[in-house]
């Protein structure tokens, strides 16, 4: 295979490819009217986990169209692998991998089937193919169910065949939109089992999700998209430190206890305690984590009050949006006339 970039090129890209494997710069996109990228601009460094993180119609699968080479940008730039993915879409293809929002395996082929054609597509003779797909197979807990056909995998095992399937040709940078949406808590876990591997190895990775759970459990750094727009980005830690942190979260047995309950809670953790009568609930953000909880349990406990549930937990990707844009996470796109810059 030949090189195409042109050799005066190649040292600056190696050296942008060095520190950052994605780099996003004002890119616009339009859909008519709408406008579903509205100027975004971020980085991803090499080795790292970065998560886009926003909810239906954000805008995630539109940049990450535009990353792969699949779609152009309206303004903006962006280069993958230290390579612009307009001008070198060619040398940004062969470094890459994706993992789209629908299946891309090939339902009448078995699982073994899917990895040795895409093998022998990404140029490997047949027993290297063949090779490479025992490999996947093993690292993806699929050898057992790999000479089904993949179309009666369930949801999980069709989702890690589609990972097994990106991989096949090495890539060192790797694409994810929504992996794990719509799957089952088990098999949540174990795609993400399987990309903690990957991303030991150093592979760098972009992936998109609607769940502030996963993006802080899989990525060093998060962006937080919503129509379109960059609404805050940082490690989880930071965000949800701006978020207001943990929440304590107690269920009451009985209603007629929550106005004391939201006293009592009140008084420990401080701050704005809120009452959700429907699910006999009284919720209160704090930084303090653990010591925050254990104060409120003994307060509770001294007050003899019947406790059905009681725990730290993380806002929702509901409730970080309330914080961040004062508007519920919504899927109604928004023409893009709203914030004129
Ligand atoms: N080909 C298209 N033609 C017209 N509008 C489009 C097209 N692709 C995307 N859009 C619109 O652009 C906006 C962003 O869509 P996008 O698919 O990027 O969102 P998303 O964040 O991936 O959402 P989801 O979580 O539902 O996958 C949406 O309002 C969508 O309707
Ligand atoms: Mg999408």
């Amino acid at each position: 295979m030949t090189i195409s970039a042109p050799e005066t090129a190649r040292p600056m890209a190696v050296e942008a490819a060095r520190a950052h494997s994605i780099v996003a710069r004002g890119l616009v996109k339009r859909f008519g009217a709408m406008t579903a990228l509205g100027g975004v601009d971020f980085e991803v460094p090499t080795g790292t986990v970065t998560a886009i993180l926003g909810p239906n119609g954000a805008g995630k699968t539109t940049a990450v169209r535009i990353l792969t080479t699949l779609s152009d940008a309206d303004e903006g730039s962006a280069s993958v692998a230290g390579f612009d993915v307009r001008t070198h879409a060619r040398e940004v293809r062969r470094r890459i991998g994706l993992t789209a929002q629908d299946a891309t395996v090939d339902p009448l082929l078995t699982g073994r089937e899917n990895l040795v054609m895409l093998g022998q597509l990404h140029q490997l003779d047949r027993s290297e193919a063949r090779r490479r797909a025992e490999d996947l197979l093993a690292d993806f807990a699929l050898a057992d169910a790999a000479d089904r056909l993949a179309g009666t995998y369930s949801g999980g095992m069709r989702r890690r065949l589609d990972l097994a399937a990106t991989l096949v040709g090495r890539p060192s940078v790797l694409f994810l939109d929504e992996p794990t949406t719509g799957l089952d808590p088990r098999a949540r876990s174990e795609l993400w089992a399987v990309l903690d591997t990957l991303v030991n190895r150093g592979t760098t990775v972009l992936l998109t999700t609607q769940y502030l759970d996963e993006a802080e459990r899989l990525a060093n750094d998060i962006i937080v998209i919503d129509h379109g727009r960059v609404i805050a980005r940082g490690d989880a830690r930071r965000l949800k430190s701006e978020l207001g942190g943990d929440q304590v979260h107690v269920v009451v047995v009985d209603p007629a206890d929550l106005d004391a309950v939201e006293r009592t809670v009140r008084g420990v953790v401080g701050g704005h305690v809120s009452v959700d009568r429907g699910a006999r609930s009284v919720v209160a953000p704090t930084m303090d984590g653990l010591p925050a909880l254990l104060r409120v349990a003994s307060a509770l406990s001294e007050a003899g009050v019947g406790v059905e549930d009681l725990g730290l937990r993380q806002p929702s990707l509901d409730e970080v949006f309330l914080t961040l844009t004062g508007s519920p996470a919504e899927d109604t796109p928004r023409d893009g006339g709203k914030e004129a810059s």
